[in-house]
């Protein structure tokens, strides 16, 4: 029986639910799923403060990792397939993500290995993403699968629920407000790209075309504007933040909360101005727009 292990990160345990979906096929395909979590050595909270909140955003975006808890390997000698699942902080990987990416053990075990990622998030997963596989080609690995699950709702609507939801530990819709984070409906779905691996297992570089075909990821080119705008600013922000110092520093929370309201104020003020932008200038975009569609969804 071919052996997967299937390492995690997920806070809420949306990424661990969606990882269990698809894994659940997978071991009705004949598999054998191995559990790793990616841990921490010290917890990261939720439901979040608002200062721990925003006290993660310059390591998650400079890539600096926390301390971790190296995983037992010893189980897994030589996996057919490694899964990831993994969520975005700040337009970046996790910092227990980076901190798992840059372990020595990790990377040694993931060279030559055949590996999937899997990502829920928000709507925002584009540079965070390609980071993820910047890491995994540092160190060998032979990437051929990726699916991002997200909110489906408006922008303006996931910032406010995934807001009450992380900090406010409130996930259910209530009033106007839907659900927060990726929907059940989506999450239990994803059960099917559980069976494309396992009809595909033996031909890899079949995988991510096949999982494109039912939707492993939704490149929304409105979204990717924005972003790709914000992951410069936030690049700014982070390095000026750090030059005050490390996690949980008393000498960097005046620079934090300045960035709280600059990242308020960006979203609710400059971002839909932005994306007025984006709409009168897109007949001039599309051409633009379909090749960076492919690049992002991994079909070139
Ligand atoms: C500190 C922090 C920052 C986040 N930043 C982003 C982001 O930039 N883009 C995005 O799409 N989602 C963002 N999210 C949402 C997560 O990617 C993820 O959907 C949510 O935390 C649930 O994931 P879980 O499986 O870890 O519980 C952020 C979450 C946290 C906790």
């Amino acid at each position: 029986m071919a052996q997967i292990v299937a390492f995690h990160y997920s806070q809420t345990g949306q990424g661990l639910e969606i990882l269990h979906r698809v894994c659940q096929s997978l071991s009705a395909s004949g598999f054998d799923v191995v559990y790793k979590p990616i841990r921490a050595a010290v917890p990261y909270p939720f439901p979040w403060s608002s200062d721990a909140f925003f006290d993660a955003f310059p390591e998650s975006r400079q890539g600096v990792g926390c301390e971790l808890i190296v995983p037992d390997l010893s189980d897994v000698p030589d996996p057919a397939l490694v899964l990831i699942v993994w969520p975005v902080w700040f337009l970046s990987p996790a910092i227990p993500v980076h901190a798992f990416f840059q372990n020595e053990t990790v990377r040694e075990f993931l060279r030559n290995k055949t590996v999937i990622t899997l990502c829920g998030c928000r709507n925002m997963w584009i540079k965070a993403q390609e980071k993820t596989n910047d890491y995994l080609f540092d160190c060998g690995a032979n990437l051929r699968g990726m699916i991002v699950l997200q909110d489906r709702h408006h922008n303006l609507v996931s910032v406010v629920t995934i807001i009450r939801w992380l900090i406010g530990g409130k996930r259910e819709r209530s009033g106007l407000f839907p659900d927060a984070g990726v929907s059940d409906k989506d999450v239990r779905n994803s059960s099917i790209f559980g069976y494309i691996i396992a009809k595909e297992f033996s031909n890899p570089e079949r995988i991510q075309p096949e999982l494109m075909r039912i939707g492993a990821i939704r490149y929304k080119a409105n979204i990717a504007f924005v972003e790709r705008v914000g992951y410069r600013m936030f690049g700014f922000w982070s390095r000026w933040i750090l030059k005050r110092g490390g996690p949980g520093s008393e000498r960097r929370k005046f620079r934090l909360k300045l960035f709280k309201y600059y990242l308020f104020s960006v979203i609710f003020l400059a971002s839909p101005i932005g994306l007025l932008v984006f709409y009168l200038t897109y007949p001039f975009r599309i051409f633009g727009i379909r090749k960076e569609r492919r690049k992002r969804c991994y079909l070139d």
